[in-house]
């Protein structure tokens, strides 16, 4: 064959390796309100930036006639290419190839990017839309399975991992984005599930259909497995890229700095009246958040699950801060199971990625009822309380109100190894509410009284007895708890200034295999 026929032959394998499973299959899955995989790399990427590996991988199995039937590519499109100028590895399953079910030579790919992800240092994106394990090839895809396990375990806390689901994702192939860090979900089109719900009827007798057991709103609402819901797949490309902005590209690099025009001193006194006089009454913390952060930009994540709690990523002047804040307008921002494990989970991401950590606290205590007790509060209000006294970045916390009980030591204080430690005028740092410290005070010599209005009466002194002793910021204040108690519309500058001296921070836990944090 002539030289120049070579290249012709070439550029013919390229086209038709593009092209995946083929025309129909690709119309087939535009039908379905679905890009194909290389649609979805050229959404996420920056223009032309995307450079393939392994186009001319086939599988190699020789069951069910499967030799008769190859695809170059063989069901996943992989490589690198670059997001804002940063490189990133990535792989993206092919529906139109076996279902972008996973053979062993697919695995193998994938493991190749997840390898040069961990070398260079930099993220890995997988876009999952699969059948799940090749059926045909038996045994070996369940090992390709658990090799690109395997990685994802390594890579933890190492290089930052993202999995897009745009397909299905059921069965084993669930866990490696449970594995990774951040997992999304598009509204339409995606599920995750260990078991469908054909199995789940034959097993135990459940009627649930695809989206009701495992779609976007079951898992970035109920389950807490995905961290967003997005309405598409360009949002979700968007948002992959926005997340990856307040990123190092590996855990020994620092977040990029963004310059920022927002002053650093900018007063709000808006702040100043947000907490109302009434302690039982709610207020948004999302609008405290809005308000401090470089121009108002924070991006939440788990925005739907478990809403007492509020974590996500924001800038304090061009600096990358983790916020964890418990939010009063949803019961009354108390801790539970899942806003503990929520903000434990994303704490310990902060601190894994060198992302200094912004605690905003206005918190009841925890959740109490046999409900809670029999859900593990007390191990799930512990992974919480660990995650913040084993971080080493930089721990900025402000308290705006209620901070009470174990809550006030989870909620990254003083003695969790909290480097700034401020309130607000309104904070109530105590052991308890008034209401309840009265009743276990004051018990007996309450009941001793027998005209309900004198009860009355008797009960309402001792409360402001109580409130005016505790509930404020100046007994933790006193004792060097509380750095400083300081004026709500000058918090903005506070944090920044704290975070800015907290920049050369080095805190070295003590040497282990690794720590054993209540899981
Ligand atoms: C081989 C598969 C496949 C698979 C789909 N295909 N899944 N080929 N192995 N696992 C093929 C189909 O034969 C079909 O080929 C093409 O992909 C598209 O599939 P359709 O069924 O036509 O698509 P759709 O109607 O959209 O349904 C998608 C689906 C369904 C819901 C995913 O295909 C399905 O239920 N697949 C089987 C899922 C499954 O049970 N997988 C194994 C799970 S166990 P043609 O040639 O017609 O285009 C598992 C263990 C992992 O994964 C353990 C890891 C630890």
């Amino acid at each position: 064959m002539e030289n120049q026929q070579k290249v012709k032959n070439l550029i013919d394998l390229r086209v038709q390796a593009k092209l995946g499973g083929g025309e129909k299959r690709i119309a087939s899955q535009h039908a379905k309100g679905k890009f194909s995989a290389r649609e979805r790399i050229d959404m996420l990427l920056d223009e032309g930036s995307f450079e393939e590996l392994d186009m001319f991988v086939t599988h190699r199995c020789n069951n069910f006639g499967l030799e008769k039937e190859k695809y170059l590519g063989d069901g996943v499109i992989t490589g690198h290419g670059t997001i804002d100028g940063r490189t990133v590895f990535l792989y993206a399953q092919d529906f139109t190839v076996f279902g972008g079910s996973l053979s062993e030579t697919m695995a193998l790919k994938i493991c190749k990017v997840m390898d040069m992800a961990m070398k260079m240092g930099c993220p890995v994106i997988g876009v999952n839309d699969s059948g799940g394990a090749r059926i045909q090839e038996g045994v070996t895809s369940l090992a390709g399975y658990a090799e690109i396990f395997q990685r994802n375990i390594m890579a933890s806390g190492v290089i930052p991992q993202i999995s897009a689901i745009y397909g299905p994702c059921a069965g084993g192939a669930v866990y490696s984005p449970a594995l990774t860090d951040f997992v999304l979900m598009t509204e339409d089109n995606s599920y995750m599930f260990v078991t469908g719900p054909k199995v789940v009827k034959s097993v135990t007798g459940e009627d649930i259909s695809t989206e009701d057991l495992g779609g976007a709103d079951v898992h970035a609402g109920k389950s807490g497995v995905s961290h967003f819901k997005v309405e598409n797949e360009e949002e979700g490309m968007l948002l992959i890229r926005k997340l990856l902005t307040y990123l190092p590209q590996n855990n020994l690099e620092e977040p990029p700095l963004v310059e920022t025009h927002d002053p650093i001193d900018r007063l709000e006194d808006s702040l100043n009246t947000i907490v109302p006089d009434n302690p039982n009454l709610p207020y948004d913390m999302k609008n405290v958040i809005h308000t401090i952060v470089d121009n108002g930009e924070f991006l939440e994540v788990h925005r739907n699950y478990a809403r007492n709690i509020i974590v996500g990523f924001a800038r304090f002047n061009g600096i990358s801060t983790g916020i964890i804040a418990n939010q009063p307008n949803f019961l009354a921002g108390v801790l539970d199971c899942d806003a503990s494990r929520k903000a434990a989970r994303f704490v310990r991401f902060c601190d894994a990625f060198n992302i200094p950590i912004l605690t905003l606290v206005d918190v009841p205590g925890f959740l109490p009822g046999s409900g809670q007790e029999y859900a593990g509060i007390i191990i799930h209000g512990a992974k919480l309380m660990f995650a913040y006294g084993e971080a080493t970045v930089p721990k900025v916390t402000v308290t705006l109100r209620k901070s009470y009980g174990g809550a006030h030591d989870v909620m990254s204080c003083k003695q969790l190894r909290g480097d700034f430690n401020y309130a607000w005028p309104t904070a109530e740092i105590a052991v308890m509410g008034a209401a309840g410290a009265i009743e276990v005070l004051e018990g007996r010599a309450i009941n001793a009284i027998t005209d309900p209005e004198e009860k009355a009466k008797y009960i309402a002194e001792k409360v402001a007895e109580y409130n005016e002793k505790f509930a404020n910021p100046y007994q933790a204040a006193s004792y060097g708890y509380i750095d400083d108690v300081i004026e709500p519309r000058n918090t903005r500058f506070r944090i920044i200034r704290a975070f800015q001296a907290l920049q050369t921070k080095k805190v070295v836990n003590p040497l282990r295999k690794h720590c054993n944090i209540p899981l």
